[in-house]
């Protein structure tokens, strides 16, 4: 699950030249929302098969809807429809990255003193997000703490680029439904001499036709500190 692979040195510091730009500071939050759904696709080549779905808790339907009450917002899925598919991965994985935005979001308010703000967005194209930002607080200048979950089917055009890396795709009437989410936050403390920090957790999944149930999967973890 080492993540370093698939930054060169070189992106690192692209990113984080961007990131602590004064300018791109706003965009930047937006920008990885956006981002994250075309990274999802762009980097879907190193799948792997379902190892890591012990890692993963499981939660059961009572448990659901009481860890749902204490999330930032309700969960961009349905409470119903992830009681009703509980064991499923996307939605395990919609319950951790909700949780751990609560848990992140909380701390950094015990610190900062400020509140975040929080803005639940809805794509056209589908998808849902969960965005929690705080503002000149205390300690940070800008911390945002961002959550997409997209359901949807994997255009020709995503499938082809990912067969021209070796993924054999072969989808029911040609239809491959995929499930991506994550969990992202850039933060900009005030002092000068903190580094932003930057971290970036994603799933995508993609069902597939030749073996019932058969889904390729991958889990991405990528974090770093900028000067
Ligand atoms: C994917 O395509 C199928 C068949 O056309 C459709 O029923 C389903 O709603 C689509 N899924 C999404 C998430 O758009």
């Amino acid at each position: 699950m080492g993540s370093q692979r698939y930054w060169s040195a070189d992106n690192v510091q692209r990113y984080c030249k961007s990131a602590t730009g004064r300018t791109r500071r706003g965009a930047l939050l937006v920008a990885g929302v956006a981002a994250a759904v075309v990274g999802f696709v762009a980097s879907a080549s190193h799948f792997q098969r379902a190892e890591m779905a012990t890692m993963i808790p499981k939660t059961e339907e009572t448990e659901i809807s009481e860890k749902c009450k204490k999330f930032m917002s309700p969960p961009c899925t349905d409470v119903k429809v992830l009681q009703q598919k509980k064991e499923g991965m996307c939605t395990r994985m919609e319950m951790l990255i909700m949780e751990t935005q609560a848990e992140f979001c909380r701390a950094l308010e015990e610190v900062d003193g400020g509140k975040f703000k929080v803005d639940k967005w809805e794509r056209k194209e589908g998808g849902v997000g969960i965005s929690c930002v705080v503002q000149d607080g205390k300690v940070f200048e800008k911390a945002g703490v961002n959550l997409p979950v997209v359901f949807g089917n994997l255009t020709e055009e995503a499938a082809e680029q990912m067969r021209s890396r070796g993924k054999v795709l072969k989808g029911k009437d040609g239809i491959l439904p995929f499930c991506a989410m994550g969990v992202s936050s850039v933060i900009h403390p005030k002092n000068p001499h903190i580094p932003t920090v930057h971290f970036n957790y994603r799933y995508f999944e993609i069902e597939e036709e030749d073996v019932p149930g058969t889904k390729q999967w991958r889990y991405r973890p990528d974090s770093y500190l900028c000067q």
